[in-house]
């Protein structure tokens, strides 16, 4: 693999989650990317879901030709499920998670609904000595949510000795779009935050910019902007519901009903 040649050196990479079928977030978030010039580029998964893109935000990715997770709803659409398997409570948060996921699955073609199927559940890497592991949701599960605010004692499930050791030193994941890095017994828990459904109250696009060497990790959320109204405007025309336009306008700060 290219990285190992780099064993001995900084390592940057970007790291992208949760796309979410907007096209005009992923192709700011892709011509940054290009353009800063990392080591390697992941993406860890949800690619469709809540915009009106999911097929041509498949493109996009599959265009970066970069290594990819599934995620929660790429499960959900890929393999025709009933749901995304998202855990709303609300009846409205579940109303719209039904609006969004029903609509996502009559809208993704087939064939790339197959290339969903093929996707992994986890990718390891061994960078300059650290062991990394990228996933979706958590490492035992594409579904479980790691908010910023779990205790320590929660995450530290996942160190060594814990009941589900990830046997990991970092460990980087999205699926709540909210970024954030904390270290736990020496493991580095890094959340990308979200490209095209940011829920931190911040409208822009975003992704991780992580550099690894032998003796530090370091984690950057970079933010792009991008056209959110031509995203909103076409969610709205493809008879998505306006909510999840000006979801996307508060970087998911409008109040659920
Ligand atoms: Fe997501």
């Amino acid at each position: 693999m290219r990285l190992r040649g780099r064993l001995l050196m900084k390592t940057r990479l970007a790291i992208f989650s949760d796309i979410h079928a907007n096209l005009p977030a992923t192709q700011a978030v892709r011509a940054h990317i290009e353009s800063a010039g990392y080591d390697a580029v992941y993406c860890l998964g949800d690619l469709g879901g809540y915009a009106s893109q999911p097929n041509e935000v498949q493109d996009e990715v599959m265009a970066m030709g970069c290594p990819t997770i599934l995620g929660n709803y790429d499960e959900g659409v890929g393999f025709e499920k009933e749901n995304c398997g998202c855990h709303y409570v609300k009846p409205f948060d579940i109303e719209m998670s039904n609006v969004s996921f029903l609509w996502t699955r009559e809208h993704t073609a087939p064939e790339r609904k197959a290339w969903l199927r093929e996707l992994p559940r986890e990718i390891r890497l061994v960078v300059n000595g650290l062991r990394v592991l990228l996933c979706h949701g958590s490492p035992r599960e594409t579904t479980e949510y790691l908010f910023e605010n779990r205790s320590d004692g929660y995450l530290r499930q996942f160190t060594s000795g814990g009941k589900a050791d990830a046997q990991a030193d970092v460990i980087v994941f999205g699926h709540t779009h909210v970024p954030f890095h904390r270290e736990v017994d020496g493991v580095h828990f890094i959340n990308t935050g979200s490209v095209g459904r940011p829920k931190d109250g911040d409208a822009r696009a975003g992704y991780c910019a992580l550099t690894l060497d032998a003796e530090s990790v370091t984690s950057e959320q970079i933010r792009v902007d991008y056209d959110v109204e031509l995203a909103c405007s076409r969610l709205v025309e493809a008879g998505l519901p306006e909510y999840f336009a000006e979801y996307l306008r508060t970087g998911g700060q409008v109040a659920s009903k």
